[in-house]
């Protein structure tokens, strides 16, 4: 298979936008590895939809250790994209990874203690054959190990060379801004957040993103589609053959797709169909409303959806009766 050509002109339309304070900027859209490129998956599909990102200018990748089924798939599967389409072009992406999650038996392969970070990161490196990731993210808050040990492990890994920066996701606001200020003294500021954020999950607007302006960090918003939710996928009212929500593996269920959410998802359509957009494509550019929001971090199934996805930047703007009509329509939802 030979190296990939991109698209010449694939930096003149994407929005690149600065991770806080930090001299770090990532593209509007960036593409998540979760679903759909694991072991189980087809490797001429993964290739097509990151291809087909980075020839729209996303150049933020995003995975974990424990992205596949099986775990640690995903990132073996974009280790082999890296080496047959994207070798000559490191320099140009923006790759990241996590540990947080369990990944491994026994005491040191889960949570946030210093030993698995640094060894699961050696791990994922080996899996996508790099030399060093872009970002390297605690997955999730540790109960049990101090925050110190847990920053200091990040600030290490940083001064080791394993990651250029660090990130945190799933942290809490007030977690966050202690952690924020522990990497400031390590000399390793924390460049970003990643928070699921989303039409139908809002936690974030409390106290996390005016947390995360006061402390220079970036946000990266995770399953901005409600992991299909806010899409055509489920206008219908059924749960169709080949969707997330109809798969065996994930955390999307048959379930989720209530007559509620169904209905709310075509009201919300209407609203995207007057602007001329599709759902997707509202559904972005509403988490991309705040100033704090560096980048909406999408799945993909297929590489229309990324297309999709970047349409969303062509009508980024609301008007004031829109807005309203989406939060009243968000506040009766969330209360029902
Ligand atoms: N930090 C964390 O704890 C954490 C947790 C979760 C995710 N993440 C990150 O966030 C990324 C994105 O999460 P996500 O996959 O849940 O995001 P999402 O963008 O909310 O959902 C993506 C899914 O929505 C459906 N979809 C997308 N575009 C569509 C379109 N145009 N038409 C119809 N359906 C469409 C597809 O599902 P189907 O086609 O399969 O139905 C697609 O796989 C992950 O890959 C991962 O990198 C991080």
């Amino acid at each position: 298979m030979p190296s990939h050509q991109p698209n010449p002109s694939r930096y003149e339309s994407m929005d690149y936008r600065r991770c806080g304070r930090s001299g770090l900027k990532l593209p509007a859209v960036s593409l998540g590895l979760w679903h759909n490129f694991g072991g189980v998956d087809t490797l001429e599909n993964a290739r097509a939809i990151v291809r087909t990102a980075f020839d729209l200018g996303i150049t933020h990748f995003d995975l974990a250790n424990n992205y596949g089924p099986p775990p640690g798939s995903a990132e073996e599967t974009f280790g082999t994209l890296l080496r047959t389409d994207l070798k000559a072009h490191r320099d140009e992406l923006i790759i990241s990874s996590k540990a947080g999650h369990a990944m491994w038996p026994g005491p040191y392969g889960d949570w946030g203690s210093r030993k698995y970070l640094v060894a699961s990161l050696d791990q994922s490196l080996q899996r996508m054959g790099l030399d060093y990731v872009d970002i390297f993210y605690h997955h999730r808050p540790d109960p049990e190990t101090p925050l110190e040990e847990t920053m200091a492990a990040l600030a290490h890994i940083v001064q080791s060379g394993r990651a250029l920066y660090v990130g945190l996701s799933n942290y809490p606001a007030d977690l966050t801004h202690r952690a924020a200020t522990l990497l400031r003294e390590m000399r390793t500021p924390c460049v970003i957040h990643q928070p699921r954020y989303n039409m139908l999950d809002r936690w974030i607007e409390k106290d996390l993103l005016s947390t995360l302006r006061d402390d220079g960090v970036g946000c990266i918003a995770y399953s901005p589609l409600a992991q299909g939710l806010l899409t055509d996928r489920y206008l219908g009212g059924h749960v169709p053959a080949g969707s997330r929500a109809a798969g065996a593996v994930g955390f999307l269920k048959a379930e989720h797709i209530t007559p509620e959410r169904v209905q709310l998802a075509n009201v919300l359509n209407e609203i995207a169909a007057s602007r001329g957009q599709k759902l997707v494509q509202l559904a972005l550019a509403w988490v991309l409303r705040h100033s704090e929001m560096t980048s909406v971090l999408i799945g993909a199934s297929r590489e229309s959806q990324v297309r999709d996805a970047v349409g969303a930047l062509d009508r980024l703007s609301f008007e004031v009766d829109e807005m309203q009509a989406i939060e009243r329509l968000l506040e009766i939802a969330g209360r029902s």
